[in-house]
């Protein structure tokens, strides 16, 4: 069992499988994309998969990959089913933009997925594409049906808004999933640096005393909160230490991370 010192008990591991994503959200990345993380400082496969056998025989239940885009990683049905196949996961969802989804659906439920957040901050196209730079709302919508249909449920829509879900998108998107049959959670647009977070309006994020969150950076940085800066890397500590050690440093309250940066924290 996870215990940190505030007494919170953790069981969810956000995973972030890599810092790559297909689209270039205006609140995320500069336009001109990032600075590519070199291929080798990634986890590999096999170091993700054996942190989190370790990280779930202490007490993790709860699994979820996110990005960047967890969908442009090669191969990620391998690592899922890898992933599924740990016994005492009661929970293994992924976070996409669903660019990719409708054609990739039915393998990812084949290889053990549970379920998937799916972003749409509006449900106009011509604004899609504006915020995303470049998305097709289109795919989003297929990959919505192809969910539903491989059965990927529940679906969740993630919403960012700029202050709160009575905006003119939001509420839009809040009507799509009614008539969908989907729930939606609003996030407000943060920035980390300056410390600024919220409640996730609908989840669980942003409310410290709940939080029961261990989050892995694609360059295998185990990070007790989003909004700070520490960080314990699983390559140099191995997996045990860097789980103890986050654990016990884990703030009790969120503050500030000067990274700045949810692409390679996975939101
Ligand atoms: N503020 C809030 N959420 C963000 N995300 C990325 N950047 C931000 C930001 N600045 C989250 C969103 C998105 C997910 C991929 O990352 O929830 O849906
Ligand atoms: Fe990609 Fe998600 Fe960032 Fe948009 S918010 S650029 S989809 S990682």
């Amino acid at each position: 069992m996870l215990i940190d010192s505030s007494g919170r008990k953790l069981t969810y591991l956000r995973i972030s499988v890599t810092d790559r994503c297909n689209l270039r959200c205006t609140y995320c990345m500069p336009e001109e994309g990032i600075k590519l993380l070199d291929h080798t400082g990634i986890l590999s496969y096999s170091q993700i998969v054996d942190f989190t056998k370790t990280a779930v025989s202490f007490g993790i239940t709860k699994v979820r990959l996110t990005g960047g885009e967890p969908l442009v990683r090669k191969e990620i049905s391998t690592l899922i089913r890898e992933i599924a196949n740990i016994e005492g996961i009661t929970d293994l969802s992924l976070t996409t933009n669903g660019q990719l989804l409708a054609p990739m659906a039915q393998e990812l439920k084949d290889a053990g997925l549970h379920r998937v957040n799916i972003s749409l901050d509006t449900i106009d196209k011509e604004r899609y594409m504006n915020i995303t730079r470049g998305g097709n709302i289109e795919r989003v919508f297929e990959g919505i049906s192809q969910a539903k249909k491989v059965g990927l449920s529940p679906i969740k829509i993630n919403c960012v808004v700029e202050q709160n879900s009575s905006e003119a998108d939001a509420a839009a998107v809040a009507g799509f999933a009614k008539r969908e049959g989907l729930s939606v959670r609003f996030i407000r647009m943060m920035d980390l640096k300056k410390g600024e977070f919220g409640i996730v309006d609908g989840g669980d994020g942003g409310n410290c005393a709940i939080c029961n969150r261990l989050r892995l950076t694609a360059t295998g940085i185990l990070k007790p909160c989003l909004f700070n800066d520490l960080g314990f890397d699983i390559k140099e500590l191995g997996a045990e230490t860097a789980i103890r050690l986050a654990v016990q440093n884990k703030p009790a309250k969120g503050g500030c991370n000067s990274s700045g940066n949810f692409y390679n924290i996975g939101g």
